[in-house]
């Protein structure tokens, strides 16, 4: 007998998320000094933390002592300033993971569906099958989002449609007309999640969809992070943006303490530090630059990519994930997302992306 009968099976069927290996962990398995490994698997700012939000941590850390403000204020003023909302249109998570957690509480359930793209962020499948939704995942072109054909996957048991923009791990980018159009055809009585991690780092024409939210759209949820563009992955801040009735449902499922003091006055030290994102957007254009040139060179297929991350068709994504790590060089295979031919490499500083940019020269070099 085992408490394990006990399990919940909608979790007992998962497999859990794997995320980009640890530097400390490859360093050790492959017997390399920390300082030489590089990671560029998880989509993160190599240019380290906005300098703004360093300094605004520097002045709460006499205040560890004390729990946060858990309906953080401050924060909400800001970005309700910021983004032309009430305060009551925004809800805060430890990372928008997190509040993709929200959605599934409040939204999802065994007799109720949800519909995402297929290659999109795999955690929307995991959500579903928490909390026991089938989740419809439409077939894509060329990996890139159809979103007509997500809206007429909509059937009457559908609460839920993500629409990762730009997506991982492919890096594609749905434009505003099909935005709109999408839009027009999906019911009101649909929770559109517009997931954006990346927007602000976008390097393509990011659609507005925070003006459905602005114009009084019941049903849409957008998402945004400061794991990237901000480069505050290890604190773990993100928000999100919906008409008030919808924020307050996904609030009922918030724990009171779910983001640290330090997160909020990192955060809205960040959001004015325009310098720092767009010297991050300069650099991402330039690395996407030279892998693109890169895999020209070495006959490489590989997709356009809107924001820090690139996939790359190698043949074999896990032998060459394997021999990159032997060199020192983190990147994702891409098998979990059914694309095992391919990996999906990072943009890192200038330095880690010649590096890598040396090391596939020199697997690929014909
Ligand atoms: C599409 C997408 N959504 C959500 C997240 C979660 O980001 P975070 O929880 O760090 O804000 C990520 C992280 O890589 C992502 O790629």
């Amino acid at each position: 007998m085992s408490v394990l009968k006990w399990m919940n099976p909608n979790v007992d069927q998962i497999r859990p998320y794997e995320p980009g290996r640890p530097i400390e962990e490859v360093a050790r398995e492959q017997g390399l000094d920390p300082d030489t490994v590089c990671k560029l698997a998880s989509n993160e700012n190599p240019l380290g933390v906005s300098r703004r939000a360093r300094l605004a941590m520097r002045h709460v850390i006499e205040d560890m002592n004390r729990y946060p403000d858990g309906n953080a204020f401050y924060l909400r003023q800001k970005l309700a300033e910021h983004h032309d909302l009430a305060p009551n249109q925004l809800i805060f998570g430890a990372g928008s993971n997190e509040l993709l957690e929200f959605v599934g509480h409040a939204f999802l359930g065994p007799e109720r569906t949800a519909v995402c793209a297929a290659y999109a962020f795999i955690v929307y499948r995991l959500v579903a099958q928490m909390f026991g939704s089938k989740i419809t995942e439409v077939k894509s072109r060329r990996r890139v989002h159809r979103l007509g054909a997500m809206a007429k996957a909509i059937r009457p048991d559908t609460s839920v449609v993500f629409v990762c923009n730009p997506n991982n791990p492919t890096g594609s980018l749905v434009r505003q007309a099909e935005v709109n159009r999408f839009m027009d055809h999906v019911p009101d009585d649909v929770l559109v999640v517009f997931d954006e991690p990346y927007a602000e780092l976008c390097l393509g024409r990011m659609p507005d969809t925070i003006r459905f939210v602005r114009e009084g759209r019941p049903n849409v949820l957008v998402l945004r992070s400061f794991s990237k563009a901000y480069g505050l992955a290890g604190l773990r801040i993100g928000y999100g943006l919906a008409a008030a009735p919808v924020i307050a449902a996904l609030e009922k499922t918030r724990q009171p303490f779910n983001t640290t003091s330090m997160a909020q006055a990192a955060a809205i030290a960040a959001i004015d530090d325009r310098l720092f994102v767009a010297r991050s957007r300069r650099l991402f254009r330039l690395a996407r630059g030279l892998f693109e040139r890169v895999c020209y060179d070495l006959n490489l297929d590989y997709q356009r990519t809107y924001a820090n991350f690139m996939l790359i068709n190698v043949g074999d994504g896990a032998k060459v994930t394997a021999k990159l790590a032997k060199e020192g060089i983190i990147v994702r295979p891409m098998a979990g997302y059914g694309l095992p031919q391919f990996i999906r490499i990072s943009f890192g500083t200038m330095p880690e992306n010649e590096r890598l940019a040396a090391a596939l020269t020199k697997l690929f070099k014909k």
